[in-house]
């Protein structure tokens, strides 16, 4: 287990919800003055190497926040050692997780809209094959979701 919260954002192809979220919470983790890591990865392995999608980029962009250094790559058993908090972006990426989270791994698995007040069992739509619009929603739900996770983590230090 790291000695800092170490969160791990996991969507499906980690070029558009995930890193997403990975930029919209360290903006809110860095307003908060916590002492974290984060990282995002994808379950699947289409995208590994590549930055975001342009227009998960541009959306980001738009709200301040520099995402253009992610590189797509796969989610591995280890991560599960080396994070504190796992977080998927959807039910389904969710559960591929619980199938891959080894025995040994004490690290807390969640969804991210959980971390949201009456917002539990939501997803972040993946917004890959829409339109521009679908990623203002992604970026709305993610800023959602990982400002109340960083509250969560300021409550318990
Ligand atoms: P993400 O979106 O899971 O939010 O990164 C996707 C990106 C690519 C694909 C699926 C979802 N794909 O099938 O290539």
């Amino acid at each position: 287990m790291p000695d800092r919260p170490a969160i791990l954002f996991v969507c499906l192809g980690n070029i558009c919800r995930s890193p997403m979220a990975e930029g919209a919470f360290r903006a809110a983790a860095a307003h908060l003055g916590l002492d974290v890591a984060a990282d995002s990865a994808g379950t699947g392995d289409w995208h590994v190497g590549e930055p975001p999608d342009p227009r998960a980029q541009a959306t980001a962009r738009r709200h301040g926040v520099d995402i253009g250094s992610c590189r797509g790559r796969q989610v591995t058993r280890a991560d599960f050692l080396q994070f504190s908090h796992v977080v998927a972006l959807d039910t389904k990426n969710l559960a591929a997780l619980r199938r891959l989270q080894p025995a040994a791994s004490g690290a807390a698995l969640s969804l991210l809209l959980d971390h949201v007040a009456g917002w539990a069992g939501q997803a972040v739509a993946d917004p890959y094959y829409g339109g521009a619009d679908g990623f203002d929603t992604a970026w709305a739900d993610v800023a959602a979701g990982t400002a109340a996770l960083a509250r969560m983590l300021d409550g318990q230090r």
